[in-house]
């Protein structure tokens, strides 16, 4: 797909180039208090700064749901985050102390997120889908003090077996106080609404996401103060955030996307922030564009392909001409979806990428900027980005390797929780942090995606990226979504299998597949195109909407699948 011009506008961000030039760190910690003081506080930079400094009455929080329909000032969240932070001194939590949010998207996640994080505590967000086993493994390997949940959830809470564990604050107004069980409605209300703020230094403990790997335990990536450097950054550059935006993302706080850009980013920057509770449903989002006029939206490529698939009839009954600027995280964004934003909304995607250890985006698409479709864009000012081989030699143009980042960007995880080792396993090449994505660098600087180092597939001494594949496999109109791998084959090395959901109103049949095959034989290559093809209702994917190659690995090798705590429904 041809490259997209540069947008016209008055963009945060004017020219690319010089920006890379004249950066510095520095300029951008000056924002904060610590400029001053020494010490800094994300929540109080997030809300309190902008309740104190004019914006007192501006919409921090606009929140909906089938239930409730709600807005918050940035003068209110003040108010109930200092709530929060007390009902939590109440339950003697400290500085340093882990507590957990287990609950759907609501106002009391907000509002205890933030109160944690203004006494010095480190948060730790969970799906609300996890279950008995997902939720005792992270509260156990973090040592959780407090939990804060619903009486729904409650029953996943293995209470008797987390003896770290000394609080449960659950949400729920009609909630009887039963021993360490406490409504935090009504402590909520009779809470003070002013507390003092605990100060702290850039580098204490902030957040803890849980991540899985292909194998093992899942892992507590630690996120620190300091981070807010790069939240602050990248919403000026990347989301282009202007004072008059109402933004939108998407994504739940258990996912990294949901806090460092559903919490972080857009309320430093000062703006009215989106949040729609419940589960995903194209009228529903599309009322949500319409119905608060959002002009910056920061979605995924999972929920822009199911946007796709239920047609561009629905699309064009809404009045979505406020979006100004459209971006997409977590899987590669197929040149596909990104011809779709252009003809329905008339926006180019953004894509940005980035990982749960990276803490914030890294390399991306900008407004001011050509894209080129496919492409994951460039890194962001002060971040250096390369291609290197396996004993960390940067690697020349249009060759595939390790995706790598010099060390040193502020976001940066600063460790794995309890598991020093597996910290250090990501810096074992001097100075660069090993991404574990394979990509190239094309000659005017753009990455391009082409899978986890793990996924990558040899067939026939071809090195076959499976997102290439699968990015051709979804323009073919009967494909909705395409998940490839390579499977041993002892003639060619391996050979391509693709898993595919079929759009509604097709069937599978003998003509479809070959005609599939064909597609991608002559829109890829020869070698590309599927051997085998095997067809499914839906894909298994993450809750962040990634398919799970090594799922489907698993199941074709007859190979245990891993840890699948995140794994949807
Ligand atoms: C993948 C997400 C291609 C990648 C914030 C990465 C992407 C992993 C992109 C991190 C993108 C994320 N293009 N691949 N734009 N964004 N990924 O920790 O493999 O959920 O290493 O963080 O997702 O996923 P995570």
């Amino acid at each position: 797909m041809k490259a997209l011009p540069a947008i016209e506008g008055n963009h945060n961000l004017k020219n690319y180039e010089e920006a890379v030039q004249n950066f510095d760190w520095e300029d951008v910690r000056k924002t904060f208090s610590w400029h001053k003081t020494g010490k800094v506080n994300l929540a109080y930079e997030a809300i309190d700064y902008h309740a104190e400094n004019g914006k007192g009455e501006q919409v921090a929080l606009y929140y909906s749901d089938a239930r409730r329909d709600e807005s918050y000032t940035f003068a209110e969240m003040k108010t109930f985050s200092n709530k929060a932070a007390n009902v939590l001194k109440e339950a003697n939590v400290k500085k340093g102390d882990r507590v957990f949010i287990f609950m759907p998207r609501t106002p009391e996640l907000y509002f205890t997120l933030l109160g944690a994080i203004k006494i010095g505590a480190i948060v730790g967000p969970l799906f609300e889908a996890f279950m008995e086993g997902a939720v005792r493994d992270r509260l156990e390997d973090s040592g959780a003090k407090v939990l804060i949940t619903t009486p729904t959830l409650l029953e996943r809470v293995p209470f008797d077996d987390l003896p770290d564990l000394e609080t449960v604050l659950v949400a729920d107004e009609t909630y009887e106080d039963n021993g360490p069980f406490l409504q935090l409605n009504k402590r909520l209300q009779a809470a003070p609404s002013d507390v003092a703020i605990e100060w702290v230094d850039r580098e204490d403990g902030l957040i803890l996401h849980y991540t899985s790997g292909s194998t093992g335990k899942p892992k507590g990536v630690l996120h620190v103060h300091e981070a807010m450097v790069q939240h602050y950054h990248t919403a000026k550059v990347v989301l282009d955030l202007q004072p008059d935006d109402i933004y939108w993302c998407t994504a739940d706080p258990g996912w990294v996307t949901g806090t460092s850009y559903g919490i972080f980013a857009p309320w430093l920057a000062g703006v009215t922030n989106v949040v729609r509770g419940g589960r995903f449903s194209p009228t529903d989002w599309y009322e949500t564009i319409q119905r608060y006029k959002v002009t910056v939206w920061y979605s995924a490529p999972t929920a822009f392909r199911m946007l796709m698939s239920a047609g561009d009839e629905l699309v064009k009954q809404y009045d979505l001409s406020s979006l100004r600027h459209v971006l997409s995280v977590g899987e590669p964004l197929n040149p596909e979806v990104v011809r779709w934003g252009v003809k329905v909304f008339d926006k180019r995607i953004h894509d940005t990428w980035w990982m749960t250890e990276t803490g914030a985006q890294m390399i991306c698409n900008y407004p001011a900027m050509e894209i080129r479709p496919g492409s994951m864009g460039k890194p962001i000012p002060g971040v250096e980005a390369a291609i290197i081989d396996d004993r960390g030699n940067e690697l020349p143009p249009n060759r595939m390797g390790n995706l790598a980042i010099k060390k040193g960007w502020p976001a940066m995880m600063r460790a794995i929780w309890n598991n020093e080792a597996k910290y250090q396993s990501y810096f074992e090449l001097d100075g660069w942090y090993v991404s574990g994505d394979s990509a190239y660098m094309d000659e005017d600087g753009y990455f391009w995606f082409q899978g986890r180092i793990d996924d990558v597939i040899m067939t026939a001494g071809e090195r076959v990226g499976p997102f290439e594949v699968e990015s051709k496999l979804v323009e073919h109109p009967a494909v909705a979504e395409a998940g490839v791998i390579g499977k041993p084959d002892p003639v060619r090395g391996e050979i391509i299998k693709a898993f595919i959901a079929l759009r509604q109103g097709y069937e599978v049949t003998d003509e479809l597949k070959e005609e599939i095959r064909q597609f991608v034989k002559t829109g890829l290559a020869a070698h590309a195109a599927p051997r085998e093809m095997e067809f499914r209702k839906s894909l298994p994917k993450t809750r962040s909407g990634k398919i799970m190659r090594r799922v489907l690995k698993a199941w074709e090798l007859d190979l245990p699948t891993g840890d699948l705590s995140t794994m949807e429904d």
